[in-house]
């Protein structure tokens, strides 16, 4: 998968793109990020991508021309574009599956007090990553980078693990425990010591259960906003 990232700050993403799994998978040319600093699609000498809001208001705005110019210019063919926004479709564990499927992603960073809504002509579907505002989309994006890579063939090298990960199958995962057998009298449950293979998936599955009522009832109900609520944008792309 090529990734495309746009933001004023592409050193941002140094630590994230070099560590652990997602290191080894750019290492490996399994995943491709190319970084892009919005500036460089500025015209004036101050390199200015914001300015004061129509209406009036608080803080500033993201202007389009720069975003729509390097929109054009760094989005592969067919390419599928993200802009991270607090107003955005919520990203959840179906989303992340939807865009793992993707041969490339441009994955735009706001800042300030958002982007000025004519961006939508230029990109295909807007991105929340949970209902809190962060300061820029630069953090939005590397979960979104981090969730979507591990679902690539070869980035993880234990896929099997994904069909029992949290989310998977609408349920949270099951506890895990490792050695030693006993930590200050904080024992290991007995069934995983059993040897008892079907009676370790009961248990297993029970305590999924019993965890996903109690933390996320609105997984188990199928109602509530954490549901897979972004599904594949149908609107055809205005700008190639
Ligand atoms: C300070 S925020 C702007 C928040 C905006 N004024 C609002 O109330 O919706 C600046 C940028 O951070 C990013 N951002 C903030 N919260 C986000 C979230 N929950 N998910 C994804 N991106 C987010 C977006 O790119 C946004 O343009």
């Amino acid at each position: 998968m090529r990734i495309e990232v746009l933001t004023i700050f592409p050193e941002y993403f140094s630590g994230v793109l070099s560590t652990s799994l997602l290191g080894k998978a750019v290492a490996r040319g399994t995943l491709e990020v190319h970084l892009h600093q919005l500036r460089d699609w500025t015209t004036d000498k101050h390199r200015t991508v914001d300015d004061t809001p129509y209406g009036g208001g608080h803080g500033m705005v993201m202007k389009i021309e720069p975003l729509a110019l390097a929109l054009e210019a760094i989005s592969p063919p067919g390419a599928h574009r993200v802009l991270f926004s607090a107003r955005g479709h919520r990203f959840t564990q179906g989303v992340a599956h939807r865009l793992a499927g993707l041969p490339s992603l441009v994955l735009v960073c706001g800042r300030y007090e958002g982007v000025d809504e004519r961006i939508g002509s230029f990109i295909d579907e807007q991105l929340c990553i949970g209902d809190y505002v962060l300061s820029g989309g630069e953090a939005a994006a590397a979960v979104v980078i981090e969730a979507v890579s591990r679902l690539i063939p070869g980035v993880i090298g234990n896929e099997g693990s994904l069909h029992e990960e949290s989310f998977a199958a609408g349920l949270l995962e099951y506890p895990q425990y490792t050695r030693p057998e006993v930590f200050r009298e904080l024992r290991v449950p007995d069934v995983l010591l059993s040897g008892n293979h079907a009676e370790i998936a009961r248990w297993r599955r029970a305590q999924a259960e019993a965890a996903t009522t109690e933390r996320r009832p609105d997984m188990r109900t199928g109602t509530g906003a954490p549901a897979d609520s972004a599904p594949a944008p149908a609107k055809p792309k205005k700008h190639e």
